[in-house]
């Protein structure tokens, strides 16, 4: 039995809705430079389909009075028709254990020192030319990209995911990215650098262009309004778009501009803003590993999506991928700086790719790969959370420390 009520406000819109559905989709802006690498035309966008009745539910649907309590087993990662306003019972206890790691993980950008940072920035002879390409480049480059994860998740992925604890990871997720592209702004103010220029970077300089846009495509199809799980294309389109963000844009695409400013850090040199890094590394590679679990779950209870050709295409999306960042290695580090020069991102990269690969149950590719930085897999060990820490002069309020 549903609860009906006459909503004066729905009757309202309704004309008005109707009369916006006769619009035609918005064409997304293009980007103008030369080096396109995915046009939007080049990807296979399986037919929408908004009649279907198998799509999961949003959490916004009528209340059913009387309904039964829900069970454990009525809950799936995507269609799921149990009813979404109710976290528990857990199902999935890995998105549960990592939203708490997330929450215990909390920091701010203020609380880092950037002191240091400001008096080398500032000084004529502090740093070399390509040291200071390697900092705005990154700072360029990131301070979008965060954002462009958070709008993916807010407003396309999120709605897909039909599973309250899951989707309570990804409302911290969300936050996070909030708070790294603070991070970026902070340093960017802090340094004095020209905020018009770095935050307009992904619009002037190709290699920093081109990973924003191969990514887009895979958030406007799932932020499509029409777009609707619940068919065996549209669920294997939720599925590529996922390992495109959270394996490729957040697994790998970070990864060259993470091991350049950390290993500025590792030479004392802009430690405030490797510190910063250091935070963002710490919670994307959690993100990621939450992608990977998410993507790994769609398998298991959909295996029909998993097929040969669908492999294929996702190893494909991949070696895409590997393409653009190790670009973005050579356009960053045209010389050799800090004992570390293009082709040894190159290995990083194929090394990594094989990480991916294997962690979404594909084969590695790049047969034999090292890890040229070893020292990255120190750091993104969480088991070193307490080292992080040790810097930190903020005590965060709880709800017993709260004056009323
Ligand atoms: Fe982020
Ligand atoms: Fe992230």
């Amino acid at each position: 039995m549903s609860l009906l009520w006459e909503d004066p406000i729905a009757n309202s819109l309704k004309e008005e809705k109707s009369a916006d559905n006769k619009q035609e989709a918005v064409t997304p802006p293009t980007i103008a430079h030369e080096q396109v690498v995915a046009q939007e035309k080049d990807i296979k966008q399986p037919p929408l389909d908004a009649s279907t009745d198998t799509a999961g539910n949003t959490g916004l649907e009528s209340i059913e009075m009387g309904a039964k309590r829900i069970q454990v087993d009525d809950k799936q990662i995507i269609n799921c028709r149990a009813d979404l306003n109710q976290l528990v019972p857990f199902k999935y206890e890995w998105a549960w254990q990592k939203y708490l790691s997330a929450c215990n993980n909390h920091w701010m950008p203020q609380e880092i020192n950037m002191t240091a940072d400001i008096a080398l920035w500032k000084n004529s002879d502090g740093l070399t030319e390509d040291e200071r390409l390697v900092v705005e480049r990154n700072l360029g480059f990131f301070s979008t990209a965060d954002s462009l994860v958070a709008n993916n998740l807010v407003l396309a992925v999120y709605k897909h995911i039909t599973n309250p604890e899951c989707r309570q990871y990804l409302l911290r997720q969300a936050f996070e990215e909030a708070i790294h592209t603070h991070a970026y702004q902070y340093c960017i103010e802090s340094l004095g650098l020209d905020e018009g220029k770095l935050f307009n970077m992904y619009r002037e300089i190709p290699s920093v262009a081109t990973k924003a846009e191969w990514a887009l495509p895979y958030t406007q199809s799932l932020g499509d309004i029409n777009f609707r799980t619940g068919t065996h294309e549209n669920d294997q389109r939720l599925l590529r778009d996922l390992i495109a963000f959270y394996v490729i844009f957040e697994g790998i695409f970070f990864y060259v501009g993470f091991a350049q400013i950390l290993s500025m850090g590792r030479r004392n040199k802009m430690t405030g803003v490797a510190e910063q890094f250091q935070y963002i590394l710490r919670d994307e590679s959690m993100h990621m590993n939450f992608g990977i679990d998410v993507i790994n779950q769609i398998k298991i209870e959909n295996p029909n999506l998993w097929t040969e050709d669908f492999k294929k295409d996702m190893v494909k999306l991949i070696l895409e991928g590997v393409d653009l960042e190790t670009q973005y290695a050579y356009d960053t580090m045209p010389r050799g700086i800090l004992g570390m020069n293009a082709p040894m991102f190159e290995e990083y990269l194929h090394y990594i790719a094989n990480r991916r690969l294997t962690q979404i149950g594909l084969e590695e590719h790049f047969k034999g790969a090292n890890n040229p930085f070893p020292w990255m897999s120190e750091i993104l060990d969480l088991k070193k959370e307490k080292n992080f820490f040790e810097t930190r002069v903020t005590e965060y309020q709880t709800g017993g420390a709260l004056n009323w």
